[in-house]
């Protein structure tokens, strides 16, 4: 079966081509995006009415764009499938009014993906992935909008065991990067800040200085909570007050450089320490087969490097992070989600619900994860 995917939720527009059966995996055939970062970096931060002319400009474009990289005609296509929500509700617009229309006019059937379902299967497009022994799993959900530990116990069997009370942790990554002034979005900045200050540390002859750099700390919230719930504002306070204190000291530029690089690594150490504390704390409690980590975030070296080096310890849970191309927003782990739930519902009988979605499906700002 061949499927065309579109992702709108957010600040990428995104299709995709993908074609699937059930004995192999899911191949992607194509996943064009359409980035507007340079176009929300100015305002520092997704302006939703700006996002949403331009997927509204970009879709098109790049649904042909993905139709012609995976030598396929809309003709070919037996499932379509888009981003229901959440998200920015002026962008979500776009994207599941173009695919309702497409739906229609070629008589084929259309899914709603809810889109951290998207990012959770982006982790089936790896080819040494064996569904068959993914189940139970845990996955920690690290994205822009959403930092959670779900539970799953078969497919599309959610159950959000813990969940951020304030901030999620790409948006602390964001905002500490817009306090220190490096742009827009913020994760990949600090963790390259953080790395280049993890390399350069033994170049830097002043010991005072060295000293001072290295022991610049902030809190690890809620590592102490006993249960499965984060909080990140407080650490990003916690970042700003120390800018703060710094910007009141008459320091040079170069200094307050390497200065602003211990702080994104120190706040790097207290984010992922946080993280794979819990997570490593719910995979004891429920022993799972395998352990996902899904989002934007997931594309942290130093989040993947410690995941990997916790579960390497325990032997029993098989750890598995998407590639590096599904990790931020894309088509192609909407089309995957929407493969296997398509097959789910077929197995239920219950292909018939999606008849209708032409005419019914409706952009869901709130939209909560969906059992079958
Ligand atoms: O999943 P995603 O692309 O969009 C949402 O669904 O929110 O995640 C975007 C988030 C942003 O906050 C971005 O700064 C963060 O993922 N991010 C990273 C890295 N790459 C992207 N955070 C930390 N380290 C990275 N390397
Ligand atoms: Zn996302």
């Amino acid at each position: 079966m061949k499927i065309l995917a579109l992702e709108t939720s957010c600040d990428e527009t995104s299709a995709a081509v993908l074609q699937g059966n059930m004995t192999q995996p899911v191949s992607v055939l194509s996943n064009i995006i359409s980035s507007q970062v340079a176009i929300h970096a100015k305002w520092g931060g997704v302006v939703p009415n700006l996002a949403a002319r331009e997927h509204l400009k970009n879709c098109i474009p790049v649904i042909n764009s993905a139709l012609e990289h995976g030598k396929t005609t809309l003709d070919s296509i037996d499932l379509f499938a888009v981003t229901q929500g959440p998200g920015l509700i002026p962008a979500l617009l776009i994207g599941t009014n173009v695919a309702k229309t497409l739906s229609y006019f070629h008589k084929k059937p259309l899914i709603g993906i809810h889109h951290i379902e998207g990012h959770i299967y982006a982790n089936l497009l790896k080819t040494n992935n064996d569904p068959k022994k993914l189940f139970p799993l845990i996955s920690l959900i690290v994205s822009g909008g959403h930092t959670q530990l779900i539970r799953m116990k078969g497919h599309f069997q959610y159950e959000i065991i813990g969940q951020t009370y304030d901030d999620a942790v790409g948006e602390a990554f964001d905002k500490v990067s817009k306090m220190l002034d490096l742009g827009y979005p913020g994760g990949p900045i600090v963790s390259k800040q953080a790395q280049d200050f993890e390399k350069s540390i033994s170049t830097i002859k002043n010991k005072k200085l060295k000293n001072e750099l290295l022991s610049i700390s902030f809190p690890r919230p809620m590592i102490s909570s006993h249960d499965f719930n984060f909080s990140f504002s407080g650490l990003k306070t916690a970042v700003l007050y120390f800018m703060k204190d710094m910007k009141k000291r008459k320091i040079g530029i170069e200094t307050m450089e390497l200065y602003k690089g211990a702080i994104c690594y120190a706040f790097q150490e207290s984010a992922t320490e946080v993280l794979v504390s819990k997570t490593m704390d719910a995979v004891k409690r429920f022993t799972p087969l395998t352990l996902l980590v899904a989002g934007g975030v997931a594309a942290n070296k130093k989040l993947i490097e410690k995941l990997k080096e916790s579960t390497s310890e325990l032997n029993s849970v098989h750890f598995v992070s998407p590639k590096l191309e599904y990790c931020g927003d894309n088509a192609a782990m909407i089309g995957v989600a929407a493969f296997y739930r398509y097959n789910a519902l077929k197995k239920a009988n219950r292909l018939k619900e999606l008849d209708n979605n032409w005419k019914i499906l409706e952009a869901d700002a709130n939209m909560k994860l969906q059992k079958i």
